[in-house]
């Protein structure tokens, strides 16, 4: 009994992560790793209105930093190959930049782990996201 119940929860937890997959767009997920620590960590220095009122979003509410300027309205201000570029690695925008290299490892020393912050499938999702802030 205990164990049918344990496979009906993990059915029904399977399909429910399967759902949200299907109706999530790339630029609603890419927004979800802007706002995680864990992946993007974008408002910790940039404001992001979007995300700033977003619910439910982890990571989404609360303080934004202010280091960067304001995301608003960036996809006015860029091509979508320039946001791409930006995220991907910011120094090829702006060879003095102190935005991080999302994309790359070059130039780094002791990254840990030695993996690129986000991975392309992820940083196309946030330049999807990106588009969207007009
Ligand atoms: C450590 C702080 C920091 C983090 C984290 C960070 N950025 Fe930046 N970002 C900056 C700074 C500073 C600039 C300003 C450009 C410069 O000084 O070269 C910038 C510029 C930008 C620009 C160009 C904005 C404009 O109007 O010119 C975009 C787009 C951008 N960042 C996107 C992102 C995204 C997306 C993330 C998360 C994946 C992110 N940034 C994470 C600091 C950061």
């Amino acid at each position: 009994m205990i164990f049918r119940a344990t496979v009906i929860a993990l059915g029904l937890s399977l399909w429910a992560s399967a759902g949200t997959a299907q109706t999530l767009s790339d630029a609603e997920l890419g927004l979800r790793i802007m706002a995680n620590r864990q992946q993007g960590n974008c408002v910790t220095c940039h404001q992001v209105t979007v995300l700033r009122d977003a619910q439910g979003i982890d990571g989404a509410a609360g303080k934004q930093g202010d280091f960067g300027p304001s995301l608003d309205g960036v996809a006015n201000r860029y091509s979508l190959a320039q946001l791409r570029q930006w995220v991907m690695d910011a120094r090829k925008m702006n060879p003095n930049t102190l935005m991080p290299p999302f994309g790359t490892l070059e130039g780094t020393t002791h990254a840990s782990p030695p993996r690129p912050m986000l991975s392309l499938e992820e940083i196309n999702k946030v330049t999807a996201a990106l588009a969207t802030l007009r």
